[in-house]
């Protein structure tokens, strides 16, 4: 039997219980910040405000029958940029003529110097996505295919290896609370298999775009998740005190 099979968050003195909360507190407060900024990524993805399945299918799936920047001036989140009757048609109607390089200087290059890349250049707020030359445009007038599977890698080993750490945290501190035993092991096993389900749907929905609701099911698992392993700790060091 090991010495801390009965040791309990709340036999904690209350330096310790503070720490312990506050650390709680902030990332949950953190996660809240995450969640707002999931929202705002790609909540008009589609073009209809809300985050929806078909945000996340257009974002990571793509459009096939459409190239990126057709879909965020047509409807999407960039159209509101787009202000002068007739620009939006012109560059439109420049992707289906094939998008060369003559339309782009003449005709394309003028309109996105004037709406664009004030945000789209490499000091802008879309400095990834810089809009300044052909070739940068190029990258976003072909068949939108989702998120390239590079950004994928660098979204996902910086956000396991991050979140692996908070839900050390949070698991940790709820293993040290009477929970039964059964349903604790569950609790502290899920955040992080539902971590690896999250991002590998996310690989895999470039190829079967269905496997959002996937996504979707394991984000929300980890958010109640989240709930639950720092809800229940502070419960049970300041309210409950068994
Ligand atoms: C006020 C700053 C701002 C302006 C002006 C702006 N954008 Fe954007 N653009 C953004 C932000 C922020 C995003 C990322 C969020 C999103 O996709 O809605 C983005 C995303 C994009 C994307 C997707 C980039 C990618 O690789 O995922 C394209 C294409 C794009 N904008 C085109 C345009 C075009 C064309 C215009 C001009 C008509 C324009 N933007 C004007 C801020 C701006």
């Amino acid at each position: 039997m090991s010495q801390f099979e009965h040791f309990r968050l709340a036999h904690l003195p209350v330096p310790q219980r503070l720490v312990v909360s506050l650390v709680l507190i902030v990332l949950g407060v953190g996660y809240l910040i995450a969640t707002y900024n999931l929202y705002l990524t790609y909540n008009l993805t589609d073009g209809e405000p809300g985050l929806t399945v078909s945000d996340l299918r257009r974002a990571f799936y793509g459009r096939r029958d459409n190239t990126k920047i057709a879909s965020k001036i047509d409807g999407g989140s960039m159209s509101q940029f787009l202000t002068k009757p007739g620009d939006k048609e012109k560059i439109l109607t420049w992707i289906q003529d094939g998008a060369e390089q003559p339309g782009y200087e003449s005709v394309v290059r003028p309109i996105l110097q004037e709406n664009c890349i004030r945000c789209h250049n490499p000091n802008g707020l879309q400095r990834f996505a810089p809009l300044t030359s052909y070739e940068q445009v190029m990258t976003v007038a072909q068949i939108d295919r989702g998120e390239p599977v590079a950004l994928w890698a660098r979204v996902a080993h910086t956000h396991i290896q991050s979140i692996g750490l908070i839900f050390l945290g949070l698991a940790g501190a709820f293993s040290f609370t009477s929970v039964k035993p059964g349903i604790k092991n569950a609790v502290i096993v899920l955040p992080f298999a539902m971590l690896l389900v999250d991002f590998g749907a996310r690989f895999l929905a470039k190829f079967v775009p269905g496997i959002v609701y996937l996504m979707l099911g394991s984000g929300a698992c980890i958010g109640l998740l989240f709930a639950v392993m720092i809800l229940v700790p502070l419960y049970e060091m300041w309210l409950k005190r068994a």
